[in-house]
């Protein structure tokens, strides 16, 4: 038998396992170790759930354990709880292992939306339970925080999910990625709201206000409006706003699962719901500064609905340089920064940077690398490639530490990143990036930038840096330019 306090104090254990796990994911170097601590915090708190749904289950005797096998585990659920839990385990794992690093964005969305949904469904089930026992909601002070708890989790739980699967189809071109907008949208969701907030209340209302058949009819009522509220909320942010919403949408998720941890009276749920909550809402801060938008601009403005050109031109024509002249550059260069951009990820040319880097090394430069925070397309998205390819932690630089030192650099190398090194983000103020700090790349001494052609970078602007007296460009797929650049060097 396991005792109440046990149960408790495994669930705290679970809990400071997340927190730890949560700290350590905050660093490159410690990630790895992060994630594991959470998946042991998990696997702590899944099992302090089953032990304390049934204290039987500790029986020891071959006949204790028989007697719950035939009994309890098939009768009460569990039986189906392990086989849901096998078939989720095995869909999670084999499409985490197949996802390409830039569809990881898409994964996240689903993610959410699925923990979305998963705490809306506790909460009409433990709702529907309800008033097949009772014949009613129950009342009391008890009763009113779960049936409060359960009104906002249907609502959060289900705009969750609805959200997600917008977002999801967004980034995973399955519909328009760019923020739909039409006449009188804002107060259009407002009245939406507004009848979300008066279902809730209705929801809440006690039995003799309203009958229990009638709170049936509110909670699928409620559900619905939700589900189009969730759908409403994604619509009008599209582009390159769409990885910051996924942040948001799992803090949302997180706030379902704190609310549902209500319902169900369950500690680590409440408590590892709010740390969800509040890591995603502090990641989406986090992205609206390095992007210099405030989140209202970010959730209210269409921003990507239309086509933005900055109001300067392409500007002069871009200097191009051979594989063989860049090298004599390098060569002689005693530092070298690369700035990694999605280009990077999109020709997967971390492995040969590293490459590049050794041999840089070998021959007597100081290497560092300069990653944005909104480089790529979602959050970190650089610190992951570069972290795959075993580049030292203490060589990445943050932008507030490089920039500084950007006039003593010798060379620049630009890897397929745009937007966060265009100036026309400090001197264009009709430019859509105005006030978005960026890597000041053009005071590097020499700066290669490696692109494929004239494409733009993800908000559609020119990039004057591009035709700047001390920058060269290097044109063709990133990974072909780096491995030539290394041939180069192993051929001295
Ligand atoms: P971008 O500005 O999107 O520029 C990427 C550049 O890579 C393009 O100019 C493209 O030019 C080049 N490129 C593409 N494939 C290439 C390849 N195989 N080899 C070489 N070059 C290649 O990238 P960035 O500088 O990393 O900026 C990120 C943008 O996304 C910012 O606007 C940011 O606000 C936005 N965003 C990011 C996030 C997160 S969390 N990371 C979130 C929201 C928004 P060519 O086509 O000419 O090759």
């Amino acid at each position: 038998m396991i005792s109440n306090e046990i149960i408790n104090i495994a669930y705290i254990i679970a809990c400071l396992f997340f927190i730890i796990g949560i700290k350590n994911l905050g660093k490159p170097a410690t990630a790895r170790r992060g994630n594991f601590q959470s998946m042991i915090g998990m696997a702590i708190a899944a099992a302090a759930v089953y032990f304390e749904s049934n204290p039987d289950a500790t029986i020891v005797t071959d006949k204790g354990i028989a007697d719950f096998w035939h009994t309890g585990f098939t009768e009460s659920g569990f039986l189906w709880s392990f086989v849901a839990l096998a078939i989720g385990a095995a869909i999670g794992a084999i499409w985490a292992k197949k996802v390409k690093m830039t569809g990881m964005p898409e994964l996240v969305a689903l993610f959410n939306g699925f923990g979305g949904l998963a705490s809306a469904l506790v909460a009409i089930s433990t709702s529907l339970l309800v008033i097949a026992h009772f014949g009613t909601t129950q009342e009391g002070d008890a009763q009113m925080v779960e049936t409060i708890a359960t009104g906002l989790t249907i609502f959060i739980g289900t705009m969750c999910f609805s959200g997600s699967v917008i977002a999801w189809a967004k980034l995973a071109e399955k519909m328009t990625g760019r923020a739909i907008v039409f006449r009188g949208q804002n107060i259009i969701n407002g009245l939406i709201l507004l009848a979300i907030i008066g279902g809730i209340v209705l929801y809440v209302m006690p039995n003799e206000i309203i009958n229990p058949d009638m709170k049936f009819i509110v909670m699928i009522a409620l559900a619905g409006v939700s589900l189009v509220f969730g759908v409403m909320f994604v619509l009008p942010i599209g582009g390159g706003d769409m990885p910051v919403v996924i942040a948001l949408l799992n803090s949302i998720s997180g706030l379902a699962a704190a609310t549902s941890g209500f319902i169900l009276e369950n500690t680590a749920l409440i408590v590892s719901g709010c740390l969800v909550g509040a890591s995603g809402v502090i990641l989406t801060l986090i992205m609206c500064k390095a992007m210099n938008r405030s989140i209202s601009n970010l959730l209210f403005s269409g921003f990507g609905a239309k086509d933005t050109v900055s109001s300067k031109g392409p500007g002069a024509e871009p200097k191009a340089i051979s594989v063989e002249d860049a090298y004599l550059i390098l060569e002689s260069a005693s530092s070298v920064v690369f700035i990694p951009g999605y280009g990077m990820a999109v020709a997967q040319a971390q492995h040969v940077v590293r490459e590049l880097a050794a041999k840089l090394e070998d021959n007597g430069a100081e290497v560092s690398y300069c990653v944005h925070p909104v480089a790529g397309r979602m959050p970190g998205h650089m610190n992951v490639l570069l972290a795959e390819a075993d580049i030292p932690y203490e060589q990445l630089k943050s932008m507030d530490d490089m920039n500084p030192t950007m006039p003593m650099q010798d060379v620049a190398i630009v890897i397929g990143a745009n937007d966060v090194v265009n100036p026309a983000a400090e001197t264009d103020e009709s430019s859509p990036i105005y006030g978005m700090p960026i890597i000041k790349a053009y005071e590097a001494k020499t700066v290669f930038v490696l692109k494929r052609g004239k494409g733009r970078g993800y908000s559609g602007v020119e990039n004057e840096l591009f035709s700047m007296p001390n920058t060269l460009m290097l044109y063709g797929d990133a990974k072909a330019t780096i491995s030539s650049l290394g041939a180069e060097f192993a051929a001295e």
